[in-house]
């Protein structure tokens, strides 16, 4: 009989380590500048991802209503019949194909998704294609399947546009997925519909599943979002993940969903029945409001990260030697700090110590831009002008 030293150190099982990365190198900036906020310190927090606008009054009315009508008890495990229509006819209409509900499986928000998707599709000795700049916990979730992150670096001085020759040569026999976001999380890069069949082409002809992480595609201050389940070439193996976080100011509630072959959606229901047992009924009966009543929040989100946009690029414009990359959708500003002499970790640290502003360092998006830093759009235009103020006074005391 094999015996265990009751004294040796508690084991964990190995995947745990596939996730130990998991933004810790973006947050502990953040962390700080909560400590200091909490403080009393008057602290610019350009860290986080989340919206700073309050859920619509119909969507809360909506939760309201179902929670005076008794909906707190358990749900059906791929959502309720009436969330998984609407989200199928939402997906039809921007997509332009046909979407079945048995295609459709409701998630805690979209990282819920990705999380028990890449599950689904990737595991010990496969291999996932990154484009990077990639969100911040990209590489923990496929660590989670035992799977390797193979990144392929998109060029900063290229706008971190698509190179196809780059991604084919990445593909192996091992590359089971390649994840895609756009518009993409950090660096705000909208890939065009050629860039965008091009890719659903490569991997429908390579046997790769294209799992499309689309949770700022109403997000766009110019060209709208392409998806690739426009394409029908890759109907097969593809995944869409969206949310309504960002694009109806819902980061609270945490929903969102997959959507992808049915055969697929069975699988992802299991994990959903193993992880979750089904999302909260109100929850779900105030993202029907959201997907089915007035739109106009989608559009007032996207003027004002607009607008915000083109504040920070302006007030940015006199913080030498700062280089800045325009994004043309989602809520952050990528931008490259190199020529101060410092990488993104050590510019984050002194710029929070030495200016109270709080920025992400660009290492927590993938080893090609820790030269960079993040800057979320997350304020309101007054508030980034004075980050603007402090950031160039600070380079200039340096
Ligand atoms: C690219 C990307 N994907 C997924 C998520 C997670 O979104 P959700 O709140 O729907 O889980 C985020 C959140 O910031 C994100 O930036």
């Amino acid at each position: 009989m094999v015996t265990r030293d009751v004294n040796e150190a508690p084991r964990f099982a190995a995947r745990t380590r596939g996730v130990l990365t998991c933004g810790s190198a973006g947050w502990a900036v953040s962390d700080r500048a909560a400590t200091m906020v909490a403080a009393g310190a008057d602290v610019i927090q350009l860290t986080v991802g989340d919206v700073d606008v309050a859920t619509p009054a119909h969507i809360l009315a909506a939760a309201r209503r179902s929670l005076d009508a008794g909906r707190t008890h358990y749900a059906p495990i791929a959502g309720e019949p009436a969330l998984r229509e609407a989200i199928a006819a939402h997906a039809a209409r921007r997509y332009g194909t046909r979407v079945t509900t048995a295609q459709v499986v409701v998630f805690p928000g979209a990282q819920c998704a990705l999380f028990s998707t890449l599950q689904c599709l990737a595991g010990p000795g496969d291999e996932v294609i990154l484009l990077e700049p990639i969100y911040a916990t990209y590489e923990a979730v496929v660590g989670a399947t035992g799977a390797t992150s193979v990144p392929v670096s998109l060029r900063a001085d290229d706008g971190f546009t698509l190179q196809l020759e780059l991604v084919e040569a990445a593909i192996t026999a091992r590359t089971r997925v390649l994840l895609l976001n756009t518009p993409n999380n950090p660096s705000g890069l909208v890939l065009g519909a050629g860039d965008v069949a091009a890719l659903a082409a490569l991997c429908a002809r390579r046997g790769v599943w294209l799992v499309s992480d689309e949770v700022y595609g109403e997000l766009t201050f110019g060209a709208p979002h392409v998806s690739p389940a426009s394409s029908t070439l890759i109907a097969e193996r593809l995944v869409v993940v969206n949310s309504l976080s960002k694009s109806h100011a819902m980061t609270g509630w945490r929903i969102g969903w997959a959507i992808g072959p049915a055969d697929l959606a069975a699988h992802l229901t299991a994990f959903a029945q193993a992880q979750l047992f089904g999302s909260p009924p109100f929850v779900q009966d105030a993202a029907v409001a959201a997907l089915t009543g007035p739109q106009d929040i989608c559009e007032s989100l996207r003027a004002s990260y607009r607008q915000r946009r083109d504040a920070l690029l302006e007030g940015l414009r006199s913080c030498r030697p700062l280089r800045t990359f325009r994004p043309d959708g989602g809520m952050f500003v990528l931008v490259d700090v190199s020529a101060t002499g410092l990488d993104g970790g050590a510019f984050a640290d002194r710029l929070l110590a030495g200016a109270a502003v709080a920025v992400v360092p660009g290492a927590a998006f993938g080893a090609s831009v820790a030269d960079c830093v993040r800057l979320g759009l997350t304020v309101p235009v007054p508030r980034l002008q004075q980050a603007c103020e402090r950031l160039g006074a600070w380079l200039r005391g340096r």
